[in-house]
């Protein structure tokens, strides 16, 4: 049986094949394979840059928690992942092969396509395998109190 922490962790990829031939027979994506979005109430721009306050999205001062920012009319779509402590990483959250989303995963520090395909990227954005047309967008991510700042330019 799948466990899933209540921090929303995901245990289940090493099952990934057995899971996936399931969902792929249900069309649904897998419980695990979906990254919680940071509340919209933590979330506000400044210029070209995107700011979380960690203290209306506590999840993500936890190492190992992950959380989506989506803004359709802004065309955002990002991940933000917290591998360690200090540290964090904004990166395109849609699979350069087909669209598909990817996770994080803490255990291999790395970005999961949820697609069949499998595409695996490092934290910043490189394609690890996988047949993709190319890596992940990463940008800058810095820390000013308890406000997370991502510009959303790509890294030089
Ligand atoms: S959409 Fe990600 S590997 Fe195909």
């Amino acid at each position: 049986m799948e466990r899933i922490t209540s921090s929303n962790e995901c245990h289940c990829l090493d099952r990934r094949g057995l899971l996936q031939g399931a969902l792929a027979l249900s069309g649904l994506p897998g419980l695990c394979c979906r990254t919680p979005e940071a509340p919209p109430a933590s979330v506000t721009h400044a210029g070209c840059s995107i700011i979380i306050d960690l203290e209306k999205a506590p999840e993500l001062r936890r190492v190992g928690a992950a959380r989506a920012v989506v803004e359709i009319d802004r065309k955002v779509n990002i991940i933000v992942a917290h591998p360690e402590k200090h540290r964090w990483v904004a990166l395109d959250r849609s699979c350069t092969h087909g669209g598909a989303q990817v996770t994080y995963n803490h255990r291999r520090r790395t970005l999961q396509c949820t697609s069949l395909n499998h595409a695996e990227y490092n934290l910043a954005g490189a394609l690890l395998h996988g047949r993709t047309h190319g890596d992940l967008r990463a940008y800058r991510v810095r820390l000013a109190g308890s406000r997370l700042e991502i510009v959303l330019e790509p890294k030089p």
